[in-house]
């Protein structure tokens, strides 16, 4: 498996499109796949940020992990931030999730970002795993409604 910056591997930005828009399509009213590729690839930094990584194994899409400025309209404060970390479900619990979510936190690092966040609607055990913290737990209603957030942090030891 290698990660990669997604800017290199441009060819697979319509097929992370559409696996992002199956998990996460229906929080955007009237969005479709096309509108999720051109985020996508408004993303496709190098050593900057936004930037996005793949994980592949030859041709074949492993997953995604993007590092972003903002994520949550409400926390403006916040910043950079951790999104899109996605791993089709036949490629899940091999640890490309967390082998994503480590290649973002060094960029971050690389960058002189000296914290991250992310939020997430799940327990956020993958990233308690990874030395991440909890900052609070809230909601972002623009996107998700009634769901319950949380917001997850972690120092990145930049120097
Ligand atoms: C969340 C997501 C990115 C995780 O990807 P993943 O590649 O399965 O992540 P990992 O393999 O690193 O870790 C997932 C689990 O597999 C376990 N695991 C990792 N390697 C393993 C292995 N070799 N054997 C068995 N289990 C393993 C991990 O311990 C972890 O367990 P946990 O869920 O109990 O904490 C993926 O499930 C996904 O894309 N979900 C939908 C989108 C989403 O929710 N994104 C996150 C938004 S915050």
């Amino acid at each position: 498996m290698t990660i990669e910056y997604l800017a290199d591997r441009c060819e697979f930005v319509p097929i992370l499109a559409q696996g992002l828009f199956r998990e996460w399509g229906h929080l955007r009213a009237g969005d479709t796949v096309k509108d999720q590729a051109a985020r996508i690839q408004r993303s496709c930094g190098h050593s900057e940020i936004p930037t996005a990584f793949v994980a592949a194994a030859g041709d074949q899409v492993l997953g995604c992990a993007m590092l972003v400025e903002h994520d949550m309209s409400t926390r403006p404060e916040l910043s950079p931030w951790l999104a899109g970390v996605f791993v089709p479900c036949e490629h899940r619990r091999r640890g490309i999730g967390a082998t994503l979510v480590e290649r973002v936190v060094l960029e971050a690092r690389a960058l002189g970002e000296p914290r991250l966040y992310l939020y997430t609607p799940g327990p956020g055990t993958l990233y308690s795993r990874l030395g991440w913290s909890v900052v609070e737990r809230t909601y972002y209603r623009p996107l998700w409604g009634e769901q319950e957030l949380t917001i997850m942090e972690l120092a990145t030891n930049a120097r």
